[in-house]
């Protein structure tokens, strides 16, 4: 039998995309199957905004950040009327499987669509690898680098006017990003939203880098954890240190992927095909001890990762 997937990029866009839709899009082809990409995420699935992809479709895109299908939030979409709207044109046009690459909402909707029928695996894709079931997450690496790429630059004019650098990163609900590019710079603080942290333990704790013979300092904030800007005031507000604050936004969401990203993608896009294929379907492709599994979406609990507390207890020990 021929079958027909649908491939789509929804949520928060993240390096790697378009490497996973590549991959998708020629292990299916492999197969002889055929394929039609959704445009925009959930809101093209509701507009029937799709197009046919091809191998040369996908050519070119391997080393492209963002994603050449475009991706939107469409909260409309979390009401049954409008995913049994989505079904029905899927239906239309003879599509038996979709594939979503995106993060924790994504996948939430393509559990909602294998619910009511629709066979659907879910590719993990987002700078914040918050995802419950994966150790890791498309675009989490390429991220992590640009932000101590951006870090290593700060460092410098901090260290020649002995400054505290504060350096607001992505991250509403979670602190991975903050914690793992922390540990990679070796910033001298970490602030995440899982573990709120006063002001005043900040500053005696900068302060104790200062005693130890420290004349500069990093600190790390997600963005869900606190404002740059306002952590910047307090260490202004509570010692002589001048801090200066930078807030690096979306340079963390764009740019090409990483080796790891695009080697991630291609693994994680080419693993769904085969769990389609094998009828392994309400799954989530996930990476866990390098290897690529599927987990069923009734495994998943509604948590997201959890903090890797022993790599926040690392970041603390050595930057003293
Ligand atoms: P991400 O996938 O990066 O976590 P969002 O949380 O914004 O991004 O979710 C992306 C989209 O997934 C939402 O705009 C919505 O269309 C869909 N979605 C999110 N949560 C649900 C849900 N509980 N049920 C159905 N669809 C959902
Ligand atoms: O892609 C993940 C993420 O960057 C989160 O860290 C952040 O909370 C959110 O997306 C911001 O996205 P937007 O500005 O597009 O709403």
């Amino acid at each position: 039998m021929v079958r027909k997937v649908a491939v789509l990029t929804s949520g928060g866009d993240a390096p790697g995309m378009n490497a996973a839709l590549r991959a998708v899009v020629r292990a299916a082809i492999y197969r002889d199957w055929n394929v039609v990409g959704i445009r925009r995420g959930y809101a093209g699935l509701l507009e029937e905004d799709y197009l046919p992809l091809f191998r040369r479709s996908v050519g070119g895109i391997i080393h492209r950040g963002g994603t050449m299908l475009r991706t939107a939030r469409s909260p409309e979409f979390k009401e049954p009327i409008r995913q049994k709207q989505a079904l029905d044109f899927l239906e239309r046009i003879n599509v038996d499987g979709l594939i979503v690459i995106g993060g924790d909402g994504s996948l939430q909707g393509a559990a909602s669509l294998s619910a009511q029928g629709l066979p659907t695996v879910t590719i993990p894709a987002t700078i914040d690898n918050d995802m419950a079931g994966t150790e890791d997450t498309i675009g989490f690496d390429t991220a992590v680098n640009t932000i101590v790429h951006a870090v290593n630059a700060i460092r410098d004019t901090a260290f020649s006017h002995e400054r505290i650098a504060v350096i607001e990163v992505m991250g509403r609900s979670r602190g991975h990003l903050a914690l793992t590019a922390a540990a990679a710079c070796g910033a001298e603080a970490v602030l995440v939203p899982e573990l709120p942290v006063s002001m005043d333990a900040l500053v005696e704790r900068l302060q104790t880098c200062r005693y130890n013979g420290k004349h500069d300092g990093i600190v790390i904030v997600a963005e869900g954890a606190a404002k740059g800007a306002d952590v910047s005031q307090a260490i202004s507000e509570r010692t002589a240190f001048e801090p200066s604050v930078t807030v690096l936004g979306y340079i963390q969401r764009g740019g090409a992927p990483s080796a790891h990203d695009s080697i991630l993608a291609s693994r994680l896009g080419a693993a769904a095909v085969t769990a389609l294929e094998g009828n392994d379907t309400a799954h989530l492709i996930a990476s866990r001890a390098q290897n690529i599994v599927a987990v069923p979406y009734a495994e998943l609990s509604q948590t997201k990762r959890e903090l890797d507390m022993e790599l926040y207890q690392l970041v603390h020990e050595l930057s003293m």
